[in-house]
């Protein structure tokens, strides 16, 4: 079976995610969506709440599975018998940190591979900490995020 795993943040997860979602999903069998619990961060959503914003937006994706990791990246692959890492590049300026992370985490773990995918133009500016920027002075994120994500934004800012 090949699967791969697709960590990251998802702070809260946006079209951008969802795009590389979709389209990693529909090349493997088997997609682990996987929210990093200890990244240094200060994140808007628990863990949880992000795991099910996930869980909501790819309900009609059957082989996409959201998990939750923490520590090292390899660590949780080997544990769940995955070899391959998937990442989205938005632009050039990812490209130097995506470089370093994968081959880190192959020096860890030779049997590790990363494959990116390049992210849909329409997103190539979008990154969570945007949304939730926008979000905060009231503005329009329509354009970013699905309606049940939205709320959820505006329910928590409102807090
Ligand atoms: N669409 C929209 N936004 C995107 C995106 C896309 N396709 N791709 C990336 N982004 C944004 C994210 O929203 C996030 O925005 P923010 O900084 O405003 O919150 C930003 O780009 C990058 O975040 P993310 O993709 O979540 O990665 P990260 O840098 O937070 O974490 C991990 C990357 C989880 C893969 C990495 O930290 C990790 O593996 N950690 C585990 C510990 C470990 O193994 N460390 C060794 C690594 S060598």
């Amino acid at each position: 079976m090949y699967s791969g795993i697709y960590p990251g943040s998802f702070d809260p997860v946006t079209y951008g995610h969802i795009d590389i979602i979709k389209r990693a999903a529909a090349v493997m069998d088997h997609l682990i969506v996987a929210v990093l619990k200890n990244n240094g961060k200060t994140p808007l959503f628990s863990v949880d709440e992000r795991v099910n914003m996930l869980k909501e937006v790819t309900k009609d994706l059957k082989n996409v599975e959201i998990m939750s990791f923490s520590g090292l990246l390899v660590n949780f692959a080997k544990e769940h018998g995955v070899k391959v890492i998937v990442r989205g590049l938005r632009a050039v300026t990812d490209f130097e940190y995506e470089l370093l992370m994968s081959q880190t985490n192959r020096v860890m773990d030779p049997d590790i591979d990363t494959i990116f995918f390049t992210t849909d133009l329409e997103y190539a500016y979008l990154s969570s900490s945007i949304v939730r920027e926008i979000a905060s002075y009231g503005g329009d994120i329509s354009k970013f995020v699905p309606e049940c994500i939205q709320k959820q934004i505006k329910d928590k800012l409102s807090k």
